[in-house]
């Protein structure tokens, strides 16, 4: 079993396969996009599959794919089929905002992916407009509709926002009374792309379970899956479930058990640190299996304690302002 340095377990990987994206949530990066990596900066897919199975060895039991959006990455079930394959690994997962996530459902089902992680912050296809900057509302509703159909697991990720969706947590919630859903509620963090808007957390994960209880004082808490980000809860006679998730109150930091590669090969054992190790330049400069798994423990055994620590340890890079895009959510 890999442990860090505070005797937490890791053994969940998240890789985003790209910074680029196909919406521009107003949270995660400006109306013009990011000044996107070009080919030679992004990992291959043959980089990241050697790094996949090289921690899939060291200990790594689940991978999710995030972005940036993965599909919009050339030929993706090509690497998703690759890593499905991989000797030891329970579990592939996928984070997608949904808009070109539709027809690859069947395949996905094919390779064993049980569940997705779909982006949705609101039921109003407007509102969807505002928020994301464009208009691929129905085409997210098809990809859930997919999805529920080709009875994979489906949890919706809402950001929620003052002022841009709060009127729909309530509407998110009612979603769980028919469909076996989880809804996940999440607080906004820093990380939109420009430094713009972030004035500190106004909703915060407390204020999101009040604003929910105003309509359903019945809720009840469930029990949490190992490791969850969420505190999860159930509407009694719903059939999914609500979750929030304390992103930026970092409530979890306890039992995180998840590392992160960016789409330029940085590993980050916390998405709150800004990387320092990376994986992609070592494997271009010949680096030995044992001498990249050597690396990787060494960074597992510097891991901040919480988001907190990582972030007061960061060099700030004046200028540069990160997105979700390019950390992998
Ligand atoms: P699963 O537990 O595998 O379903 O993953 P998840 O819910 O963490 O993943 P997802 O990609 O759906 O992310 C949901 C939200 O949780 C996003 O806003 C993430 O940024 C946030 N999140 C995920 N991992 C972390 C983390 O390590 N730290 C913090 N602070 N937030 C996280
Ligand atoms: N704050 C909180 N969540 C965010 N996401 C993207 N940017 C932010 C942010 N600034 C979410 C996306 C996606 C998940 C991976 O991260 O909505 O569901
Ligand atoms: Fe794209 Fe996700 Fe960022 Fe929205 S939050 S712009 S869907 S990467």
């Amino acid at each position: 079993m890999l442990t860090d340095n505070h005797g937490r377990n890791i053994n969940y990987l998240r890789l985003a396969v790209t910074d680029r994206c196909n919406l521009r949530c107003f949270y995660c990066m400006p109306e013009d996009g990011l000044n996107w990596l070009s080919r030679k900066e992004l990992m291959s897919y043959e980089e990241m599959l050697k790094a996949c199975a090289l921690m899939v060895n060291m200990g790594i039991q689940k991978i999710r794919i995030t972005g940036g959006e993965p599909f919009v990455r050339k030929d993706i079930m090509q690497l998703l089929t690759s890593i499905s394959a991989l000797d030891g690994l329970q579990e592939l997962s996928l984070t997608t905002n949904g808009v070109l996530t539709a027809p690859y459902v069947p395949e996905l089902k094919k390779i064993g992916v049980r569940s997705v992680n779909l982006s949705l912050d609101t039921l109003d296809a407007n509102r969807f407009f505002t928020i994301t900057r464009r208009d691929e509302f129905a085409n997210v509703m098809a990809a859930l509709e997919a999805l529920l159909h080709h009875d994979i697991e489906v949890k919706i990720n809402a950001v929620v926002m003052d002022g841009k969706n709060t009127q729909d947590i309530i509407p998110l919630v009612e979603m769980t009374r028919d469909l076996p859903v989880s809804v996940r509620f999440i607080e906004e963090m820093p990380f939109n792309g420009d430094g713009h808007l972030y004035t500190g957390l106004q909703w915060d994960y407390v204020r999101i379970l009040d604003e929910i209880k105003t309509k359903y004082p019945q809720i009840q808490k469930i029990d949490d899956p190992a490791y969850s980000t969420s505190y999860n809860y159930k509407v009694p006679g719903h059939k999914g479930t609500v979750g929030v998730i304390a992103a930026y109150s970092r409530t979890f930091c306890g039992t995180c058990n998840r590392i992160r590669i960016t789409p330029q090969g940085e590993l980050k054992t916390c998405l709150y640190d800004d990387g320092g190790l990376n994986i992609k330049d070592l494997m271009r400069a010949g680096t030995s299996d044992d001498n990249l798994k050597l690396a990787l423990l060494n960074a597992f055994s510097n891991r901040a304690a919480d988001g907190w620590e990582a972030e007061k340890k960061r060099i700030v890079h004046p200028g540069i302002h990160e997105s979700m895009a390019t950390i992998g959510g």
